[in-house]
């Protein structure tokens, strides 16, 4: 059996690789537009949890995928991440003051600059994908970038987005909740493990495995996400608490409460722990980073 303790040195040690190409991407940026290029290197850079980055360096050494293409899958990711934070924060989606422990974009730079700096972000993280497929002579290029694309769209977190909007105020069914979670959450988390395996070439079967690894984890990120909203101070969470029942979202909370929630969650993880075993032993950290995304405290 693996010690937790060689998953704190794995996770610092990825944790420091996305720090590092996130701010290579920003200092390769030309700044004509500086306000645009700080508030952008604002949201992105110090702060956040990285879990995507984290899955996607789990599932590249996995399925063996080159290391330079697993960064730029990292980066794009964390870059769509960060995007969709930047405008879910905006006062027309759920106005709000703090992220990452800091003042949200549209408080330091207002509304106009925060919206500009989705956009951005979007393009740029297309961008460095691309560009790096492009320069590996990558065999699965278009692959990877529709598959991005989906996930980011309406297949995926901007979907689930609307569907959030769509929901306030409502009762959901389990359905509906578990579809708005896989599209507005689900779906990056999804693609943080399916990409490296696309881009590797990696077999139908593996894929499909991961797959399901994701769709369970996924799932079981955005429960936590509710269950600590409910539960949790702003200060430890670095956003403000008791947002989803101050604006009467559906959330797994309202619908089944917190410890019935957990129990989801908790059940979602030991799917996914499940299904890694007809994986190779390579993808140990993907069982581990399972185990966070349920346990973690913020
Ligand atoms: C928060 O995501 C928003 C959701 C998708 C629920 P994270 O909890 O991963 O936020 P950061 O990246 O650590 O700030
Ligand atoms: C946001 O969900 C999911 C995104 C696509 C950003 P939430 O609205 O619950 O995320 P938080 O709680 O503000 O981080
Ligand atoms: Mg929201
Ligand atoms: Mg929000
Ligand atoms: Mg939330």
């Amino acid at each position: 059996m693996r010690q937790t303790q060689d998953f704190g040195l794995w996770m610092l040690a990825q944790q420091k690789r996305i720090e590092l190409v996130l701010q290579d991407v920003f200092s390769n940026l030309n700044r004509a537009a500086p306000t645009l290029h700080q508030a952008m290197r604002y949201a992105v850079l110090e702060g956040g949890k990285r879990i995507r980055p984290l899955l996607v360096y789990a599932s590249a050494q996995t399925v063996n995928c080159p290391v330079v293409i697993a960064d730029a899958i990292a980066a794009s990711l964390e870059l769509i991440h960060v995007y969709s934070l930047v405008h879910d924060d905006l006062p027309c989606m759920d106005n709000d003051i703090m992220r990452r422990g800091k003042p949200t974009v549209w408080k330091a730079y207002g509304e106009a600059t925060a919206m500009l700096v989705g956009d951005a972000l979007q393009s740029l993280a297309f961008e460095v994908l691309a560009d790096a497929l492009l320069h590996e002579k990558s065999d699965h290029a278009a692959a990877t970038i529709v598959a991005l694309s989906r996930a980011a769209g309406i297949k995926g977190m901007c979907g689930g987005q609307q569907m959030d909007l769509d929901s306030v105020g409502k009762h959901l069914t389990m359905q509906s909740l578990e579809q708005m979670h896989q599209h507005k959450t689900g779906a990056l988390l999804k693609a943080s493990v399916s990409l490296p395996a696309i881009a590797a070439g990696a077999s139908v079967a593996t894929i499909a495995i991961l797959n399901e690894y994701a769709q369970a984890v996924g799932l079981a990120f955005q429960i936590t996400d509710d269950i600590l909203d409910a539960t949790v101070d702003s200060t430890s969470l670095g956003k403000t608490a008791g947002k989803d029942a101050a604006q009467n979202k559906a959330t797994y909370v309202t619908l089944l409460g917190v410890e019935a929630a957990r129990e989801k969650a908790e059940k979602l993880c030991s799917d996914a722990h499940q299904l890694l075993e007809s994986l190779p032993d390579l993808a140990w950290p993907l069982g581990e980073l399972a185990d966070l995304i349920v346990k973690r405290n913020s």
